[in-house]
């Protein structure tokens, strides 16, 4: 039996599983290892598994990715080797004891591309929720369109922008989706009221000692010690922005 079956955290929580697909493994050395994200791997809330895609080639190359059919630059990841990647972890899990454990495992597959639906706090509350995701990294010139088309549940882009990866975008959902599974904040009021938790909204300024610091003042009702006026305020402040 693994430890983690053992522990409070298992009893209270449910753990979620994340797998990350890459050809740049040493890329996640890092932000996995400190702060938020550290604690929840700690407290066993979440698993997180960085897998190498060359792991499932089949040739002595190891090739992950070919020219584009039809011309063009750069190189693009191969359909066949991102389907048996997912097809072994999807099996590795289903076998596992922990999710049989679990009565329905909530799975999704998610390919990062600059040309997928834009990443917001609503897909972030959405995919929280679920038990498994796994989190396909293109590189280069991109991927084969038939992983889009066949093998992924939601294709997400983190911006209007291009970057040279999926694996910063990657990071990008981890950390915004950890943060919020049960137990992973010490104190869940501050996922109250932030900022996106409804479409628009953004958080009041908030301050904090020295009270002046060169003539640059906190706003007196901070510190009145009138909790309703200052929720008031509070209020007006986030509708504002
Ligand atoms: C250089 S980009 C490929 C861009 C592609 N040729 C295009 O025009 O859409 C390489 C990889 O980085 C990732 N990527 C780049 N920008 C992204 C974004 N805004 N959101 C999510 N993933 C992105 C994707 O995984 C993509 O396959």
């Amino acid at each position: 039996m693994e430890v983690w079956l053992k522990c409070d955290y298992f009893v209270k929580y449910k753990r979620m599983k994340i797998d990350i697909l890459t050809i740049f493994p040493d890329m996640f050395k890092g932000p996995f290892d400190e702060s938020i994200l550290r604690r929840a791997q700690d407290k066993l809330l979440v698993k997180i598994k960085i897998h190498n895609l060359r792991d499932w080639t089949e040739d002595k190359h190891k090739s992950v990715d070919g020219r584009p059919y039809g011309g063009g630059p750069g190189m693009i990841l191969r359909v066949d080797v991102v389907d048996r990647a997912i097809k072994n972890i999807k099996s590795q899990t289903s076998n596992s004891k922990q999710i049989q454990n679990l009565k329905s495992q909530k799975t999704k597959v998610i390919l990062l591309s600059a040309k997928g639906k834009k990443y917001n706090q609503q897909k972030v509350q959405e995919f929280s929720k679920l038990d498994h995701l796994i989190l396909v990294c293109g590189h280069y010139e991109g991927v084969d369109q038939r992983i889009a088309d066949y093998l992924v549940d939601k294709v997400v882009s983190v911006g209007d922008y291009v970057l040279t990866g999926g694996e910063l975008p990657a990071m990008v959902v981890v950390d915004s989706v950890v943060r919020l599974l049960p137990g992973v904040l010490g104190d869940k009021s501050s996922l109250k009221e932030e900022s996106h938790t409804k479409p628009g909204y953004v958080e009041y300024p908030q301050y904090t000692r020295p009270e002046e610091y060169k003539d640059w003042k906190v706003p007196e009702i901070l510190l009145s010690g009138n909790h309703a006026e200052i929720e008031k305020w509070r209020q007006e402040k986030a509708k504002k922005k």
